[in-house]
Formats: structure tokens, C-alpha cells, sequence
């Protein structure tokens, strides 16, 4: 390997004063994410998700934010790996990051589950190939093999025949409640800009923090 450093473009992104930013940073959040989706960038809404369970060992994967409100809401399976971690311990950091802009975001909070009519809606909005996987996959699961899991997925769609596929309980949304979100913006010679908002009680503090 060598040692010495690889060419990189600089960064070019611009400035990010403490003046641009919306004082409510849930808005500041949702604007970068339309600006990326504007921008035409792939998947604006992934985020990567790190939880830490009962035993303290951290994992981390990547989620697609399904909701924006006074939380970030994402779905997946509540006996997962993710489910079992927010089980013991409902606590949660999320990261996004979109490189064509030089833009990073990093959320901290508490986790709630969504409720159940929330889940219900959102699962009755996806395709149906999406709900009966929901059912055919024990996710995180061990498998002995991927016919296994095709074999389940035929199973549940003999199942519910041509009837409208209910949630399965063990499937739904958790909210992530933000209380530290930074937002980071690429700069020339790693001189980066970082401005942090921290929540004590319903006030929003906002830092610059050094790249
Ligand atoms: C771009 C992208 C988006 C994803 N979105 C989701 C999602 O919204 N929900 C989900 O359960 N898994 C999603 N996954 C799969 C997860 O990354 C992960 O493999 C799965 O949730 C199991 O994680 P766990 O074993 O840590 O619980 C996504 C993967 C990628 C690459």
C-alpha cells in the first residue's frame, strides 16, 4: 500500500453560516433532503442506522427514511437484529451523507415504536411482492438456504389468495426522536463546516463545532 496520499478533487462545496440554517433543524433536515432529491441523487432518503444492544457491541445498516415529522420514521422487522438492539436499548444515530455535495447529516435520539395505525397504513401502501416478503422473511434470521425463503414467500401468497395481505405484528415503523442533529458541509482543505443543534427540553441550541 502506498504511503502517500491519493490526488483528491477538493472539496467545493459552499459556505454553511449559522445564518442559513432554519432554526427548527427537523425543517433544515427535510430541506437538505429535498435539495438532494432535486438534485436527482440516488436514494436522498438512506440513511445509515446505528443501534447498540444489550451488549453494548454497535451495529449499524442502511434504512430509507418512510416519514418526517417531530421524528425520522422508518420501517423494518421488530424481531431483526435492528428490532431486537432498539428492544433492549431504544436509542438510535442515523447518518446521511450525499457525496456529490459534499453534504453529511448526523442525527442522535430516542426510539419509539410507530403506532399500529401507522404501520398499517404505510404496509397497505407497499407492493404487494413487498408485503408477502414481509411475512415469508424471519429477518436476521439464520437460513438454511434460499429456496427455503422462495418456498415461504409461495406459501404465504397461496395463503392470502387474491385477499389484500394484512401486516404481520412482528413488522412496523419506529420513529427516531432527535436530540442532536449536525449538519456538515464539505470545504477546501478539510476547513469543513459544522453546525450542530442540541435540544434541552422543546429549545433547539445551535454550535459550530471545529472539522
Ligand atoms: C439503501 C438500502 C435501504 C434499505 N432500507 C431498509 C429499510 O427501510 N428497512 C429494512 O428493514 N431494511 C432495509 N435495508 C436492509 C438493511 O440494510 C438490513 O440488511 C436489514 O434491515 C437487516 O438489518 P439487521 O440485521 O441489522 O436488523 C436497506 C438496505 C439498503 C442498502
Amino acid at each position: 500500500m502506498s504511503t502517500s496520499e491519493p490526488t483528491r478533487s477538493p472539496y467545493e462545496g459552499v459556505a454553511l453560516s449559522e445564518e442559513d440554517l432554519n432554526s427548527d433543524p427537523l425543517a433544515e433536515l427535510r430541506a437538505w433532503i429535498e435539495r438532494a432529491r432535486n438534485d436527482g441523487l440516488p436514494e436522498p432518503g438512506a440513511m445509515c442506522l446505528a443501534t447498540v444492544g444489550g451488549e453494548a457491541q454497535p451495529s449499524a445498516r442502511m434504512v430509507l427514511l418512510r416519514g418526517l415529522d417531530s421524528g425520522l420514521v422508518f420501517f423494518t422487522s421488530y424481531g431483526s437484529r435492528k428490532g431486537r438492539d432498539l428492544a433492549a436499548n431504544p436509542r438510535a444515530a442515523a447518518v446521511f451523507y450525499w457525496p456529490q455535495i459534499q453534504r453529511q447529516i448526523r442525527i442522535e435520539g430516542r426510539i419509539e415504536q410507530v403506532a399500529e395505525s401507522e404501520s398499517d397504513a404505510y404496509f397497505a401502501s407497499r407492493p404487494r411482492g413487498h408485503q408477502l416478503s414481509a411475512w415469508a422473511s424471519e429477518q436476521s434470521d439464520i437460513l438454511d438456504s434460499r429456496e427455503i425463503l422462495e418456498r415461504r414467500l409461495e406459501d404465504f401468497d397461496l395463503r392470502f389468495g387474491g385477499q389484500s395481505v394484512p401486516r404481520p405484528h412482528s413488522w412496523g415503523g419506529y420513529r427516531l426522536i432527535p436530540h442532536r442533529i449536525e449538519f456538515w458541509q464539505g470545504r477546501v482543505n478539510r476547513m469543513h463546516d459544522r453546525l450542530e443543534f442540541t435540544r434541552t427540553g422543546a429549545e433547539w441550541q445551535l454550535h459550530r463545532l471545529s472539522p
